[in-house]
């Protein structure tokens, strides 16, 4: 049992309705909970999206161009849609298998380099140029040996310098097209280039580094550290943007991190937490200026039992709450799971 399922200890001696006496598992509270809470990308783009960035990685892998248009198109869609929906929530792509992360991990960096780059209020323009390049950046990916890429286990010298040539990869690769404006080629290239000079390739700092590029960077990590990796478990997103806000203006570009924070927040839209009460929640409102306090759907009461109604309840006005951390949905399905026999 994790630290943070302590919270659902001793729900066997709490008497009157169960879950289980409701028919409800957690998980069917939970997915009902989200289902209330607006995607920011709409289904058919998101499809469409992996569908382009597959298509765009085979095309390159059989020795084409990238199809230029295409992608145009879709990032075209993706802007608009993330544009109109910024307080809806960032619906990241969940990979299925190991193959699949290059992918998913391709869309959901443009995704959130777009909500960034909104946040930050970039220009419609330059907004397209950002999510190209974030769309495309680790596409030289392809010319790492597979061996090396899917490794599991520890990566040796050789082999890391090996990976760290895909910016410079996915550079020449956009190259060969001649429509391919220069900053998404700038944004492929240093994705990994840091603040403070000790990213790669070029090992380039500060203001050398590309504004778009240094968006691209956090949205970079941000959806690494929330994926699962084969050696590592996924972080919660509360604590990959603790991370990334520990270090802004060290790693990671200060106005940028602002931006991201602000955007994503702290407690992300649809995010589970604990509250002083003992009650959990879902996230379903950021209050942008209390990150802090956002408006949470009490799901679970304190002895760990399904409410029979949730309530919502907004931390701004309610001051006797307060969100104390966050919590991993598997957590609680594993907590009712253990607790009650459901499931
Ligand atoms: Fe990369």
């Amino acid at each position: 049992m994790g630290k943070r399922g302590v919270f659902f200890k001793g729900i066997s001696d709490v008497e009157g309705k169960t879950s289980a006496d409701r028919g409800a598992t957690s998980r069917e509270i939970i997915i009902e909970a989200l289902e209330n809470i607006p995607p920011m990308l709409s289904d058919e783009t998101q499809k469409e999206a992996m569908k382009i960035i597959h298509y765009t990685v085979n095309n390159v892998k059989m020795g084409k161009v990238v199809d230029d248009k295409e992608v145009k198109r879709l990032i075209k869609n993706m802007v608009e849609e993330i544009i109109a929906n910024q307080d809806a929530m960032l619906n990241l792509i969940k990979i299925k298998s190991h193959d699949e992360y290059t992918f998913s991990h391709s869309v959901n960096v443009c995704m959130i380099a777009i909500l960034i780059g909104v946040r930050y209020q970039l220009p419609i323009d330059s907004l397209e140029e950002l999510a190209f390049g974030a769309m495309l950046q680790d596409l030289g990916k392809i010319m790492v040996p597979d061996e090396i890429l899917f490794k599991l286990g520890r990566l040796n010298e050789k082999e890391l310098e090996e990976i760290k040539k895909h910016p410079l990869y996915s550079q020449q690769i956009l190259s060969e097209n001649s429509r391919i404006g220069e900053l998404p080629k700038k944004i492929a290239y240093q994705h990994h280039e840091r603040w403070h000079g000790q990213g790669y390739p070029q090992r380039i700092s500060g203001e050398n580094i590309e504004l778009l590029a240094r968006i691209t960077a956090i949205a970079d990590v941000y959806d690494a550290l929330t994926t699962d990796r084969p050696y590592r478990k996924k972080f919660l997103p509360y604590d990959a943007v603790r991370l990334i806000v520990s270090r802004a203006d060290d790693e990671f570009y200060a106005d940028a991190v602002r931006a991201f924070v602000e955007s994503v927040s702290i407690y992300p839209l649809g995010s589970l937490v604990k509250l002083n009460t003992e009650e959990v929640g879902m996230v379903i409102k950021i209050n942008r200026k209390a990150i802090v306090r956002p408006t949470i759907r009490i799901l679970f009461n304190p002895s760990g039992n399904i409410m029979e109604e949730p309530i919502n309840i907004d931390l701004i006005k309610d001051r006797e709450r307060f969100v104390i951390c966050a919590i991993d949905e598997e957590e609680v399905y594993q907590m009712h799971t253990d607790q009650t026999g459901e499931e």
